[in-house]
């Protein structure tokens, strides 16, 4: 597929990325781990501004799941730390970038500080309309689960019946509700695995894998996965 591929099709409502490939790219060059992080999350600036320049009104990212626990404390911190600055800074562009912010996962074992840029930069973009959603210490079953607790409690409660439950219903109990779900998910660094990323979002996503790593990934390699979404949908879809 040639890259440099451009659509005139409107691009996907929503699309999803697994930010992968960090590490590989920061040993190819002799660096730290965290430099190749520090790399990613430059590659999310760049990607980020180029879906608000295409139109895409939702895009999520897996920024740290619930597994990355087990990295080096240096690593983790790290990750921490660009997630702060990142935080900080569209605190502070808030009203000029208008770009709504969530967060998808437990937020509770956060530091009390990052927990506050997320609240802060939730509800003071609320009103926006496009969207980025962070996969903050997240985890696909991790996330069914805890919405399968709070639907029972309500039923023990004698607020909601079993029989009641829907699909619609139970994915308002989701970290994603009320967000359509995406319709193309994209993996870059050459691994092709789902790894947990939203699980029940993805029932009907096109996952476009790509062999580039993530802090090496342009508007080009986005407008190349767009490029194989509407092939597929072209192939696939329609009466
Ligand atoms: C996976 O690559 C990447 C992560 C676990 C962290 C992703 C975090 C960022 C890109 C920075 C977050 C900050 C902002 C502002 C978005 P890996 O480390 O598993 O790569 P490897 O498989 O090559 O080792």
């Amino acid at each position: 597929m040639a890259l440099s591929e451009k659509t005139t099709l409107p691009p996907p409502r929503h699309i999803a990325i697994i930010m992968d490939g960090n590490g590989r790219w920061a040993k190819k060059k002799g660096l730290p781990r965290t430099a190749g992080h520090a790399a990613g999350a430059e590659a999310f600036r760049r990607i980020a501004n180029y879906c608000r320049t295409l139109g895409v009104e939702y895009l999520t990212v897996y920024a740290f799941s619930t597994e990355n626990w087990k990295r080096s404390q240096e690593e983790v911190a790290g990750i921490m730390k660009l997630l702060k600055n990142y935080l900080e800074e569209a605190l502070r562009d808030m009203e000029k970038n208008r770009v709504r912010f969530r967060f998808f996962g437990d937020l509770s074992r956060l530091s009390p500080q990052l927990q506050k840029l997320c609240l802060d930069a939730e509800q003071r973009s609320h009103e926006y309309d496009v969207q980025v959603n962070f996969c903050l210490n997240y985890g696909g079953r991790d996330e069914i689960v805890r919405a399968a607790r709070e639907f029972a409690r309500e039923a023990a409660e004698g607020r909601r019946r079993p029989e009641e439950l829907t699909e619609e219903l139970f994915a308002g109990y989701l970290y994603s509700a009320q967000v359509p779900d995406p319709e193309l998910i994209i993996r870059p660094s050459g691994e092709k695995r789902i790894s947990n990323f939203l699980l029940w979002q993805s029932a009907y996503a096109e996952y476009v894998f790509m062999n580039v790593l993530w802090p090496d990934f342009a508007p080009e390699h986005l407008d190349e996965a767009i490029g194989e979404y509407h092939r597929r949908n072209r192939r696939f879809g329609g009466t």
